[in-house]
């Protein structure tokens, strides 16, 4: 249903996406925090904030630019309004109803989880519902039964970290460099997934639970010794090692998850959305899984795995096509509007 303007800005990266019906992506532009953050070691709430306040007007100006297109002609802007760093959303959030209220256009509030698994709409393969889509990313690691965009369901996920997190801290705990994720997938190409011996919580139940806690704390105490406070004493072999090492058991247990879910569930269609989507690792096992089992996995593109504005566009999309817009007076809210920790087993 025409252009639809995506906004997002509920962590570090500010992002703008212009999509035409759904399906043609006129253009993207992202700017990123992510080497300002390097140095803290981590997102700094404020700082993100006044990123998104500098950044926003100049990737509006430059989706436009791509798409060859006045802001008058855009027909309705979407923007991740949860969950969130409630400083980070509202930046992005005021500067979506801004241009709604200028151009008397319909504001959609996109869940951002929700965009997440969203995402598979935009490799142009026809998506087949229901599915069962885990969304990994630095804040959840949840896993949902899917009738339609944005009409999901919590089946479970972890009950401490979630994924990203867990790869972020694991790779601070080895000294490599922020984001924690990317550090660890690079490093663990040359090094062997069997080097050290780390847990696989709930991995032979049959809840959809999760838990990275006690794989990070095995983790620390096998580099930085029984109290986890020793120097760091592997040479780069040993840090590829326990990269591989600690990256296959957060694989190991994602898929395993994943696929439970899908055999409960009943359904052939799974998805995986969030940053730790981008993982090469993952790709390609559930790559293989879907092949041994025939299902059908559906997988963004590596640049609409980690945050980015086309998935809100997409969402937006359907949402307006459902009719499900948004009041100018919606306010952004940081913990979404379900609680992303309750589980449900069996
Ligand atoms: O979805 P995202 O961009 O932001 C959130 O909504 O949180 O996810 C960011 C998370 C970070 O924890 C980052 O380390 C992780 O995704 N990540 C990865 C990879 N790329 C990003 N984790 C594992 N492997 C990767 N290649
Ligand atoms: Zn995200």
């Amino acid at each position: 249903m025409g252009i639809v303007l995506g906004i997002e800005s509920s962590c570090d990266d500010t992002a703008t996406a212009l999509l035409r019906d759904g399906q043609e992506l006129l253009g993207e532009a992202v700017a990123s925090q992510a080497d300002d953050f390097a140095v803290w070691g981590g997102v700094v709430p404020e700082i993100a904030a006044r990123g998104h306040v500098a950044a926003l007007p100049g990737l509006v100006e430059r989706v436009l630019e791509q798409a060859g297109l006045a802001l008058s002609q855009v027909e309705a802007v979407a923007v991740g309004a949860w969950p969130g760093l409630i400083g980070s959303l509202l930046c992005g959030v005021t500067a979506a109803k801004v241009i709604a209220a200028r151009l008397r256009i319909p504001l959609i509030a996109v869940d951002h989880i929700q965009a997440h698994l969203a995402a598979v709409h935009l490799g142009g393969t026809p998506v087949r519902y229901p599915l069962v889509g885990l969304v990994a990313s630095g804040g959840h690691s949840h896993i949902y039964r899917c009738l339609a965009p944005g009409r999901m369901e919590l089946l479970g996920g972890t009950i401490d970290d979630a994924a990203g997190e867990a790869f972020d801290k694991a790779a601070a705990m080895l000294e490599l460099p922020y984001p924690g994720g990317p550090s660890i997938d690079r490093m663990a190409t040359s090094g062997s997934s069997a080097a050290f011996d780390l847990p696989r919580s709930f991995i032979h139940d049959d809840t959809i639970r999760l838990s990275f806690a006690g794989l990070k704390t095995a983790l620390l105490y096998q580099v930085r010794g029984p109290l986890g406070r020793d120097a760091l004493s592997l040479d780069d072999a040993g840090v590829r090692d326990a990269c591989a090492s600690f990256q296959s058991a957060v694989v190991d247990c994602l898929v395993a998850k994943l696929l439970l879910a899908a055999r409960q569930q009943g359904v052939t269609s799974i998805a995986v959305g969030g940053g730790v989507a981008c993982n090469r690792a993952l790709r390609q096992r559930l790559a293989g899984e879907a092949d041994r089992q025939g299902l059908t996995v559906h997988l963004p593109a590596p640049r609409h795995c980690a945050d980015n504005a086309a998935m809100i566009a997409v969402l937006g999309h359907h949402l307006l096509e459902r009719g499900e817009i948004s009041g100018y007076d919606v306010v952004p809210l940081p913990t979404g509007r379900a609680g992303p920790r309750a589980v449900r087993r069996g």
